[in-house]
């Protein structure tokens, strides 16, 4: 069966990246796992958003590493996507682990920009170092040296390989990076492709999937290949 993999957390019905939408994730069993993005904060608090910026999914302006985490809570994370959600705070990723406490895996992505975070690797270590479920969380990024760095910190940590357009040598580079899946655009999905790394012990995600015929194709190309999509109900 594919897994259903929660898209910023159940983001078609609540607003990504909050505790409101990833609790709607958990709450549903058919959804298998939960992706989420990350950031730092100026105070090097490790926060779940999207954008590197608040004015899409916040009534704040300017970059997130310009705020500590603290001045990042006045800021409504809600209110954008419907009254219902006004007043939502930004979570941080130990909250999000906390709530999640292994009843699901959860899939982080480290954002990628021209300016990345120096610190990033370290401040996520140092959360996933005593968590119970660290079994249970996936860490990707289309940077792909910080994911070589977190895997030299601690090797106990699952690292995977985004994948920014067409694949090329996919299987070398994931196994020169220690990694444990790869996650691509459905565009360019291939099957043979899909067969050489589950063969090879690979997992195969790809994003993100919201109409329901590239959901059926993906499903019909292999059962093993995770499904990133904002409507999980399209995809039971
Ligand atoms: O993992 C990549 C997938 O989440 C699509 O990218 O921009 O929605 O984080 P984005
Ligand atoms: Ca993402």
């Amino acid at each position: 069966m594919n897994k259903i993999i929660a898209h910023r957390g159940w983001s078609s019905r609540a607003p990504e990246n909050t505790i409101s939408s990833i609790k709607l994730a958990l709450e549903e069993e058919r959804i298998d796992m939960i992706e989420i993005d990350i950031h730092l904060t100026k105070d090097d608090v490790v926060v779940v958003s999207h954008d590197f910026v608040l004015g899409r999914t916040s009534n704040g302006k300017g970059r997130i590493s310009d705020y500590t985490y603290e001045e990042l809570m006045q800021f409504d994370f809600g209110a954008w996507f419907s009254e219902k959600y006004n007043g939502e705070k930004i979570p941080t990723l130990e909250k999000v682990l906390n709530i999640i406490d292994g009843k699901k895996t959860l899939i982080v992505e480290i954002k990628k920009d021209n300016r990345n975070y120096p610190n990033m690797a370290e401040q996520l270590c140092k959360l996933l170092k005593d968590y119970k479920h660290k079994d249970k969380v996936l860490i990707k990024s289309f940077n792909h040296e910080v994911i070589k760095d977190i895997h030299h910190m601690d090797d106990e940590i699952n690292i995977g390989m985004l994948i920014d357009g067409m694949p090329n040598l996919v299987l070398e580079k994931v196994r020169k990076l220690n990694g444990s899946f790869v996650s691509m655009s459905f565009e360019y999905i291939d099957r043979e492709l899909v067969k050489q790394l589950i063969k090879n012990n690979i997992q195969v995600m790809v994003w993100t999937v919201n109409e329901k015929e590239d959901i059926h194709r993906i499903k019909e190309i292999s059962d093993r290949i995770g499904i990133i999509t904002n409507y999980p109900e399209k995809a039971f």
